[in-house]
């Protein structure tokens, strides 16, 4: 039952498609536990996307992902982290299976939308990146 980290990136916030991609969420049965807007900061997008500091995509990533407010979600309930990668689909939004988040919305590998943590080890490390403990529903 662990929890893991949604991210609605720069794009679909500004294409206000932040509702719609809840109500995904809402409609598979995952359980928001925590939510915030907020704008990152360089640094923090460049901490949060250390692992990739040595691939080509890496500059862009960090300045699409600064370029404007982001929604960040704590998201559970049981197999959260894999059933919400399934329903964001494959990093590029071409390859996505139908019916994914990406396939509907992105407009690019870059510009795919939403992030979702990929490992209970990734899960903890980007959840506590972003919230406090107090910050985050406990499990009923
Ligand atoms: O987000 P996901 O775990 O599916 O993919 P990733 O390989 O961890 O890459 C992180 C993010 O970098 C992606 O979601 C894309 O926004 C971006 N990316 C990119 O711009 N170009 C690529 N060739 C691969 C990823
Ligand atoms: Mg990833």
């Amino acid at each position: 039952m662990a929890n893991t980290l949604g991210i609605i990136k720069p794009d679909a916030v500004r294409r206000r498609l932040v509702g719609r991609i809840i109500q995904r969420i809402e409609q598979e049965g995952l359980i928001l536990r925590g939510m915030k807007v907020q704008r990152l900061s360089p640094e923090q997008a460049r901490r949060f996307y250390a692992v990739h500091e040595n691939k080509p995509f890496y500059k862009s990533l960090v300045d699409f992902m600064t370029s404007g407010p982001v929604v960040l979600m704590v998201i559970g309930g049981h197999r959260s982290i894999e059933r919400w990668r399934d329903l964001m689909g494959a990093t590029d939004p071409a390859k996505a299976k139908y019916n994914t988040i990406r396939r509907e919305f992105g407009t690019s590998i870059e510009r795919n939308v939403v992030h979702g943590s990929d490992s209970p080890e990734t899960a903890r490390f980007e959840v506590g990146f972003f919230f406090r403990d107090d910050e985050i529903l406990p499990k009923e």
